[in-house]
């Protein structure tokens, strides 16, 4: 998006937003009598006091020209949230036409650029013929300018934006586009472009290191399974100190033998959300130079069908040496991730681990498609996550791990199975990967509900919402 910053009012746009707080809304002052005269009348008949959530707009002649004046209500100055600023601006901003100027005021200019870019967002890369064709003749491109004092000031509002957005655009894509070796290729570009470190395995290298969990899974479909490994070493003299990211990166689930009906089925595209997840947020991370040590590790395949396939009833192995009995090969999911968070404590020595995963049907049953439900062995990591998650209202909210919950997946024939059954699906799914963590602290997010919306709502629009983006992130900028 066309976003920059103005340091002096040059020209005259079409448009111009103002933030206002409850606190005596006053008119803009550079506007001729005639144009101030109809504003103030309009803040009248409107009863315009600044209040959050309401917006008033009026057309005026200015330098004379006709432009567009509207007033974003954004209430008590000491109540607002980060996120609601975003949700205001966001609103008015989806419909604008031609140049805005926003005027920044007083709240962190970094908010209004995301709501620019997320007003802006669309994934329409498919639709050869685009929408909004109406005036073609007068059409002009949407672009905002900014007043304020320093261009850093729009810098982390850029950066957070655009991550958001990778991450977005990464599930919106079919898995006809993104499959592992797209999605190895897609995460080695943005290491280049952003400055992470990015390695691959293919799968001979992951048998090798016997991944016999994430692997079994992977094995009906023709296109072959990667392990993508991403690092960003902001903290040189720390080296020790490395955290970890694990990110579900099933690029389609049919469910395998244990076929899933065809409802739902086509939005098996989106369940690498938890690897679309972590690759925004290492961009992030690496593009903000957070001066601490992030790894982050995908086990990217496909549970697809095929005489080749796992089968409910197979034992299989796991990396951490561990048997566990198939008992449904629909979910997968935590299959791959104890190869992928054995691993990453292992091979990589993280001193934590997170795991982000469109895990579970269940956490929709449980929490709604707006809560990320999470599972954690310590409780400050899941305190940090809820701070790290306020400022941008994304919701988070933990879910219990007594140890009678380990009932449900004890196998007669194997150490696990993988599969408790339908009662607590979220709980057990998440304890699962959490009987491959040991004693290193460890968090497990099910995004199942919060990553892709069927229906536009908040900042979001249909599809991809890029949840977990902005929370990990600033969880590793406050760690
Ligand atoms: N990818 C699904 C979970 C999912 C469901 C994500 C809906 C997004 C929206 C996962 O692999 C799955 O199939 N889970 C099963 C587990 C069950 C077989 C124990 C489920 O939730 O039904
Ligand atoms: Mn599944
Ligand atoms: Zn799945």
């Amino acid at each position: 998006m066309n976003i920059k910053v103005v340091k002096d009012y040059g020209k005259v746009y079409d448009n111009y937003v103002m933030p206002k707080f409850e606190k005596g809304v006053v008119v803009y002052e550079d506007l001729e009598k005639e144009a101030k005269e109809i504003l103030e009348a309009t803040i009248k008949k409107e009863n315009f006091t600044g209040k959050k959530g309401k917006t008033i707009s009026c057309k005026v002649m200015h330098k004379g020209k006709l432009v567009n004046i509207t007033y974003v209500g954004l209430g008590k100055e000491d109540e607002l949230k980060p996120y609601e600023v975003i949700e205001s601006f966001y609103k008015v901003l989806k419909s604008v036409k031609g140049d805005v100027l926003i005027n920044k005021s007083s709240v962190k200019i970094s908010y209004v650029v995301e709501a620019i870019n997320y007003s802006q967002y669309k994934f329409d890369k498919y639709k050869t013929e685009k929408e909004n064709k109406e005036n073609e003749e007068n059409k002009k491109e949407v672009s905002f300018d900014i007043f304020t004092k320093k261009d850093e000031d729009i810098k982390e509002g850029v950066v957070l934006s655009e991550s958001v957005m990778i991450t977005r655009d990464l599930i919106n894509e079919p898995a006809n586009v993104i499959y592992p070796e797209t999605l190895a290729k897609e995460t080695e570009r943005l290491g280049k472009k952003y400055g992470f470190e990015v390695e691959v395995l293919d799968e001979e290298k992951i048998k090798e290191l016997k991944m016999e969990s994430f692997l079994a899974v992977g094995r009906a479909a023709e296109k072959r399974p990667k392990f993508i490994i991403m690092r960003h070493v902001g903290d040189k003299e720390n080296k020790k100190d490395i955290y970890g990211l694990v990110g579900k990166g099933l690029t389609y689930d049919t469910g395998g033998l244990s076929l899933k009906p065809s409802t739902g089925m086509k939005d098996m595209k989106t369940d690498m959300g938890g690897a679309g997840t972590v690759i925004g947020t290492m961009c992030a991370i690496a593009r903000m130079n957070l001066k601490k040590n992030v790894v982050a590790v995908i086990p990217a395949c496909e549970n697809s069908i095929g005489g080749n396939a796992y089968r409910p009833g197979d034992i299989i192995g796991s990396m951490a040496g561990k048997t566990i009995e198939v008992d449904n090969t629909d979910a997968e999911g935590r299959l791959t991730l104890i190869d992928g968070v054995h691993y990453i404590i292992k091979n990589e020595g993280v001193k934590e681990v997170i795991d982000v995963a469109t895990l579970t049907g269940a956490v929709l049953v449980a929490l709604g498609s707006t809560t990320t439900g999470v599972l954690s062995n310590n409780d400050d990591m899941y305190k940090q996550l809820e701070n790290a998650s306020e400022e941008i209202g994304e919701r988070v909210w933990r879910l219990p791990n007594f140890p009678e919950y380990k009932e449900l997946y004890k196998s007669k024939v194997a150490d696990l199975k993988n599969s408790g059954g339908r009662y607590a699906g979220s709980i057990t799914a998440g304890m699962f990967i959490g009987e491959f963590v040991g004693d290193t602290p460890w968090m497990h997010l099910d995004i199942a509900g919060t990553s892709a919306t069927s229906k536009p709502y908040g900042y979001y629009e249909y599809g991809a919402t890029g949840q977990c983006v902005r929370t990990l992130y600033n969880y590793y900028l406050n760690k």
